[in-house]
């Protein structure tokens, strides 16, 4: 049985002072969310504030984005050995907005997956479709590519490393929801995938579902046998909201 895990991507929001009310409100409901583990990734600056909160406790952070350079003259970047510094287990990369906003390809992703794992850093990788890619009818060979990018690099073995978000772009933040079969048509689909090189990493990798997820349609989707968690946007930003999706993890 993979362990489900609830991610919230913060994205970029918060305050000091709203990050302090979350994260005391998730602290508080943490207790009755069974198995699944809770994780958060906000913006980097308020890494330190959300160690300082979190040490202790059960819920883990991560980071949003990370550089591929190790350090040095490449202002504005932030590296893996400092995203460690802070405690993090995890990283996302290739987020569909850096990807669409920042022009991050699926040959730089696999770059940040690698030196994440490198670094000891959990990679959470997205991938996902757009609209027009959806209506062509060539979903499967979008997230294929995206993924094959990382095996390329890095060996199917590095996805155990690792964790998969679905997260087609047409959901994100738009209350458009992929519904739990269309999830789950895709997740099986990326697993099939995935154990066509190896068996055993596909049986191992959780595949979280991102896109829209609130606490009113978390159940059905976290039911879908290869729906293995979350990557929560607008609702991780409400303790109640994201504790609601945590709980319905198990
Ligand atoms: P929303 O939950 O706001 O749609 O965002 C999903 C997402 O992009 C998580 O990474």
């Amino acid at each position: 049985m993979r362990q489900k895990l609830v991610a919230g991507n913060w994205k970029m929001n918060g305050s000091k002072a709203s990050i302090k009310e979350l994260l005391n409100g998730i602290k508080q409901g943490i207790g009755d969310v069974q198995s699944a583990e809770v994780a958060v990734c906000p913006p980097f600056v308020y890494l330190g504030e959300v160690e300082a909160q979190l040490s202790g406790t059960p819920i883990v952070w991560g980071a949003q984005n990370l550089s591929t350079e190790e350090k040095g003259a490449f202002t504005g970047e932030v590296a893996a050995s400092m995203i460690n510094d802070f405690g993090c287990k995890y990283v996302i990369v290739g987020h569909s907005e850096r990807r669409s906003l920042y022009g991050e390809d699926d040959a730089l992703v696999a770059k940040k997956y690698s030196v994440a794992r490198a670094a000891g850093l959990k990679p959470i990788l997205c991938i996902g479709e757009t609209l027009e890619e959806r209506e062509k009818g060539v979903t499967n060979d979008v997230v294929a590519r995206q993924i094959a990018a990382v095996i390329e690099l890095e060996g199917v073995a590095a996805l155990a490393d690792g964790v998969i978000a679905y997260e087609p772009v047409w959901a994100i933040g738009t209350g458009k929801t992929a519904s739990p079969e269309q999830a789950q048509e895709v997740h099986k689909f990326i697993r099939e995938q995935i154990a066509a090189q190896d068996a055993s990493v596909a049986q191992k990798v959780q595949i979280l579902y991102g896109g829209s997820m609130n606490a009113a349609n978390a159940a059905e989707l976290l039911a879908q046998e290869d729906i293995d968690g979350g990557l929560i946007g607008g609702a991780s930003l409400k303790a109640e909201d994201f504790l609601t999706i945590c709980r319905a993890a198990g």
